[in-house]
């Protein structure tokens, strides 16, 4: 099969994650933090080194603070609703993913908060003026993704991170797209809270992920439970990690994210970027004067993470998607994406489109034949 589905999930990952995660189930998948005994202090003590790589690898200066959460899903549920109080206002783009979106809509609807839905550039960008010009008296928070799941555009954030800082408003980055693929130091670019999960960039299993909660934020736990940590008390300790970790981690998830980032950090996340960018280049260069096809967003792909959106006039992206599956052995993403506010934007709602992914391990070739075969579909015409 030819893989071009990466933006949902990396596929393969790098051996290393295979065998570490095997191993750990293994040798050492004790309950952290619960018992004295050596295998729960070992397992304790992978996750803790896993915290502290990621922490490094985000810029993020007090390990502790980066929470491990089970998805970006997870990560963005934890911060907005653990943040956000009746009668606050929020700004957010019309690029997020419902990751982003529902829990925000879903508060707007019971009237707890107000939400303002900034308007993107048509080639797909959020331009910081605009949130500086959506800000209310009682803007709360900003919240916006790093990168369009759907455009792969990616966001100015260091300048939309500045706008809040001058305003002293939380800003959450939705980095599902971009741990892994794109340089992130949450101090340089101005970030307060940053959710991310460990099945797309950074190369580990599904289940795993992080968020990021900075000094200024104060988030209430909507996850209470066993944390081992201050056993004999009743109340959530107010102490991070365990605040926002309760319940026995996905610990063996943790240890292939932490392999997966270590890959990343091996490789160098400049050559997996530009080994992705260089496939989708090829893509959009083989199909742009081809006026059979429509593409979406910039394609100027130094702006952009590796995806390219698309769909061949006349076709339901959905019949595209099966047709590759089917007959040229191509997976890719159709439809809607979970973000329809950019697909109403963009004219694409209710058809979607085809998102076609490429990751670190596909080939020239792999793009060549899935190029053959979207000609082959725009021929049968
Ligand atoms: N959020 C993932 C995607 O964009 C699943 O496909």
């Amino acid at each position: 099969m030819i893989y071009l589905d990466n933006a949902a999930t990396t596929f393969p990952k790098p051996e290393s994650v295979y065998a570490a995660m095997d191993k750990f189930l293994r040798e050492k998948c004790a309950n952290p933090g619960r018992a004295g005994h050596r295998m729960s202090v070992e397992t304790e003590q992978e996750i803790e080194k896993a915290r502290v790589t990621l922490a490094k690898f985000l810029g993020i200066k007090h390990p502790e603070r980066m929470v491990f959460t089970f998805n970006a899903t997870d990560a963005l549920n934890i911060g907005i609703k653990g943040l956000l109080c009746e009668g606050d206002h929020v700004i957010t783009s019309k690029l997020e993913h419902n990751s982003v979106s529902r829990p925000l809509a879903g508060l707007e609807k019971y009237g707890v908060i107000t939400v303002t839905r900034v308007a993107n550039s048509d080639d797909g960008f959020i331009n910081a003026n605009d949130i500086r010009n959506a800000i209310e008296s009682n803007t709360k928070l900003i919240a916006c993704t790093h990168a369009s799941n759907v455009l792969g555009t990616i966001q100015p954030i260091r300048e939309i991170g500045k706008v809040a800082r001058e305003k002293e408003i939380v800003f959450m980055v939705d980095a599902a797209q971009t741990v892994g693929v794109c340089d992130i130091d949450i101090e340089v670019q101005n970030v307060d809270m940053l959710a991310f999960t460990g099945h797309k960039g950074p190369f580990g299993p599904p289940g795993s992920g992080g968020l990021y909660v900075g000094e200024n934020v104060k988030l209430r736990a909507w996850r209470e439970g066993g944390t081992g940590f201050e056993p004999e008390s009743l109340s959530q300790p107010d102490t991070l990690p365990f605040m926002l970790e309760s319940g026995t981690p996905n610990s063996v998830g943790i240890v292939g994210l932490r392999t997966g980032i270590e890959f990343c950090i091996k490789e160098g996340i400049d050559k997996i970027r530009t080994h992705e960018r260089n496939l989708a280049l090829r893509l959009v260069k083989a199909l742009e004067s081809d006026d059979r096809f429509k593409i979406y967003g910039s394609k100027d792909e130094n702006e952009k993470v590796g995806i390219v959106s698309l769909n061949i006039k006349g076709f339901d992206s959905g019949e595209v998607g099966a047709i590759l599956d089917n007959r040229y052995n191509v997976a890719v993403r159709p439809g809607m994406h979970c973000a329809p506010h950019i697909h109403r934007e963009i004219g694409t709602f209710p058809e979607g489109m085809i998102r076609i992914s490429p990751g670190y391990f596909n080939t020239v070739n792999d793009i060549e034949e899935t190029i053959t075969g979207l000609k082959a579909i725009a021929d049968s015409a």
